[in-house]
């Protein structure tokens, strides 16, 4: 007797017609006609059932803080770093957990159930980072949340920040941030990349940098990750979140950025709503798009996810934690319209993210931890164009959200007959 068989599923790889059977937990089958009875069951319908989505690169301390103090009204990159500034003194640990403990309500109901979230420790509180701990405790049930420790200012530029970085690490903090392109000079980003990932590499952690969030095509700081990640044995453990300036970078040099990166083993986070709306912000016409070259970096064997970044914060006054909407901007921007590529798009914020942080047992195999969402669309590019609507999500077999179907009905002039069907 298993705990639930979800029936007549399809799902994210071709497969069609699939039961899911699910025990304490986890996975136990995924067969067509399973024959096993079940303490509970759900007709899927032919819908896609999938993994959770997963988002690599968030920030959870400034989420839901829109309008607070005031609102962005250029909604340049300038003006949110100004009231983030303006906000900074103004947090109180109270406010930072109700937003972030807000926003996780959100991505659950999304079947967004995996999120890295940098945390900025350039305030010598470390409010942030205490919070957010807090926060990663109470949503454990039903979200992982990884937290990386980033110094927002610069964590050679800003006083005090390298201490305050390893006090972060000491309360727990997951993963070591940085963001090189901050730094006074090039040396000293190059310099910082070096310190943080050999403190990565003595505490055994993993490393996630803002890296050459620019459209300086000379930002290169790829590189030195990339160098450092190969000297010091972190394969497979280190990510460049952003690598804006890979768009406007020489062709040239990108054919041997790209095997560099490869053989350290360095996976690329794109946010696309956030790369398209604060890159070439300084071009007229032609105006650069400031996205990575994510299928470059597909092609060349380097894992890429897509990453909301921002969510109703200072810098960027929309979205919603639908990595869906995320995987829709990337898919544009990058022109992934082939239907392989598509595919990629939803494997970037599913299992490749999942990958990226490490996660054990995201999947849908016996085994894997029975983390799952319906989605209302029969297939992964379906969902994308339709930003589906999520059924049902479950965490470890357990129902944790539910959202009913998107059904329209018309009633329109001359057609008698009521008119329902999917928007
Ligand atoms: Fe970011």
């Amino acid at each position: 007797m298993l705990d639930l068989v979800i029936r007549h599923c399809a799902l994210p790889d071709g497969r069609t017609d699939q039961d899911v059977g699910i025990h304490n937990g986890r996975i136990v089958a995924v067969q067509p006609a399973l024959p096993a009875q079940a303490a509970h069951e759900v007709d899927a319908e032919g819908q896609l059932l999938s993994p959770p989505f997963v988002d690599a690169h968030f920030h959870m301390d400034s989420t839901l803080s829109h309008g607070q103090p005031r609102v962005n009204q250029s909604g340049t990159l300038l003006e949110g770093i100004a009231l983030w500034g303006e906000l900074k003194p103004q947090l109180t640990q109270q406010a930072l957990v109700d937003r972030a403990m807000a926003y996780c309500d959100w991505a659950v109901a999304r079947g967004l159930l995996a999120i890295r979230s940098h945390v900025d420790v350039c305030d010598p509180r470390l409010l942030a980072v205490e919070a957010l701990l807090h926060v990663r405790e109470r949503v454990k049930p039903y979200l992982d949340l990884q937290l990386v420790a980033f110094p927002q200012d610069g964590v050679l530029r800003s006083p005090g920040a390298l201490d305050q970085l390893r006090r972060a690490l000491d309360m727990g903090v997951d993963v070591v941030g940085g963001i090189p392109h901050f730094e006074r000079t090039m040396a000293d980003g190059a310099e910082s990349v070096r310190l943080l990932c050999e403190l990565a590499a003595e505490r055994g952690l993993r490393v996630d940098m803002h890296c050459d969030e620019t459209d300086d095509p000379l930002s290169r700081h790829i590189e030195t990750l990339a160098f450092h990640t190969q000297r010091l044995g972190l394969q497979g453990r280190v990510a460049g979140s952003h690598l804006t300036s890979m768009h406007s970078m020489d062709n040239y040099y990108v054919s041997k950025l790209l095997p560099l990166m490869r053989e350290a083993g360095v996976a690329a986070i794109a946010n696309p709503l956030i790369n398209i709306t604060l890159q070439g912000r300084h071009d007229t016409y032609p105006k650069r798009r400031g996205m990575t070259r994510v299928p470059e970096l597909l092609a060349a064997g380097i894992p890429v996810a897509f990453g909301h970044d921002c969510v109703m914060d200072p810098w960027y006054g929309l979205g919603s934690g639908d990595m869906l909407e995320v995987a829709h901007m990337g898919l544009h921007v990058a022109q992934m319209t082939s239907q392989a590529a598509m595919k990629q798009c939803f494997e970037a914020v599913t299992v490749n993210p999942a990958a990226i942080l490490g996660l054990e047992g995201h999947g849908i195999e016996p085994g894997c931890r029975a983390d799952l969402v319906l989605l209302q669309a029969r297939d992964p590019v379906e969902a994308l164009r339709l930003r589906a609507t999520r059924l049902h999500v479950w965490r470890a077999g357990r129902l944790v959200a539910s959202t009913p179907a998107a059904v329209a009905r018309l009633a329109l002039p001359g057609r008698p007959d009521t008119v329902a069907f999917r928007p």
